[in-house]
């Protein structure tokens, strides 16, 4: 091709630069090694020696001005790209955040809690609470539990350094807390933490258990067989068949544990229950004569009836949970699920 061919061939091209993709095949074009322009180069030899200086430096200009142009444009389409970058990313500060910071939710426990206090509330009692470091006297001794009784073996005690202290092994000191401070009537429910030197999948060392007492003239356990009859089928929300056993407290008598139909299997018998159909769900019984005097209520005027229930099984068993340790690993995964509470 003659030069003044490649130079109008150039002239044309070069308008329709539109990108650097565009821009490195022109200059491959004419300048690359086996370009229009080394093309030229090489028919130098061919040419009269008297017109090849001239020519020569024609070339040699025609490749400054592709040269040029080149790093012109190259500068100028990086220019743009940059500026368009720059637009597309640009970042107003003065929105509003679009992310909204992820809620955590109730902890199954904590959401089990306020529904039996929920319950309990609305049939009238009122919410007391006491230290999970406790003394052992109303732990034990103002329970009727005086020191080498063997009862205090049925509970697996944590002691604590400062003599006559411990970590309450129930919430019952609570029914004493409330007793000492006040006369009867007395209509009240402790929900809290308590430790037992106990670990496998049914029990954790620390959990949380509901405790309630009702001191007044004439309470009998006819009472209570109906509040905690009422308190089930509420939280259950089903007619659940409930049933009272013979059982033994210190602190009450006469005592009763309470069992509810296994809701998993419906009491036809399974792996929760151990086949038996029913789950015990429930301590309960007359308050002990001795407690109450121990505690400044006069016996002869006044009845009560105590109660106490581990949340954490009532948890199992209304979210179908078959390990106690789960409510206690915070694992993201397992809390997740409960979201909706
Ligand atoms: N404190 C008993 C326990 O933890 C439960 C209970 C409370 C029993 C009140 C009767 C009355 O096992």
């Amino acid at each position: 091709m003659q030069l003044e061919e490649i130079k109008k061939l150039f002239e044309e091209e070069k308008e329709k630069i539109q990108s650097l993709e565009d821009l490195e095949k022109l200059r491959q074009t004419f300048l690359g090694k086996k370009g229009l322009i080394s093309q030229l180069f090489k028919e130098l030899k061919n040419i009269d020696p008297a017109l090849r200086k001239e020519f020569g430096q024609k070339i040699n200009r025609l490749r400054e001005e592709v040269e040029n142009f080149i790093r012109q444009k190259r500068e100028e389409l990086q220019q743009q790209l940059l500026e368009e970058k720059l637009r597309s990313e640009r970042v107003d500060i003065t929105l509003p955040a679009r992310i909204v910071p992820p809620l955590g939710s109730k902890h199954p426990i904590s959401a089990t809690i306020e529904e039996i206090v929920e319950i309990f509330k609305q049939m009238g009692f009122s919410v007391e609470t006491g230290p999970e470091i406790e003394k052992e006297e109303y732990n034990f001794d103002k329970l009727n539990i005086p020191k080498e009784h063997p009862a205090r073996d049925m509970q697996d005690t944590f002691y604590v350094n400062k003599p006559g202290y411990l970590l309450r092994t129930h919430t019952s000191p609570v029914q004493v807390r409330t007793m000492l401070k006040k006369q009867p009537p007395i209509q009240i429910i402790a929900p809290g933490r308590v430790y037992r030197r106990d670990d496998d999948p049914t029990h954790s060392p620390m959990f949380f258990q509901v405790e309630g007492l009702v001191v007044n003239e004439n309470v009998n356990f006819a009472n209570m067989m109906f509040v905690l009859r009422e308190f089930l089928r509420r939280f259950f929300e089903a007619e659940v068949p409930v049933r009272f056993r013979p059982s033994y407290f210190p602190f009450t008598e006469p005592s009763a544990e309470v069992d509810i139909g296994c809701v998993i299997c419906q009491g036809k018998g399974c792996r929760v229950c151990k086949g038996t159909g029913w789950l015990e769900v429930l301590g309960a019984g007359m308050v002990h004569p001795n407690v109450l005097q121990a505690c400044g209520i006069d016996p002869d005027k006044y009845q009560g009836f105590a109660f106490g229930l581990g949340v954490d099984r009532f948890a199992m068993l209304k979210y179908g949970i078959d390990n106690i340790k789960l409510f206690y690993e915070n694992d993201v995964r397992f809390l997740k699920q409960f979201s909706s509470l």
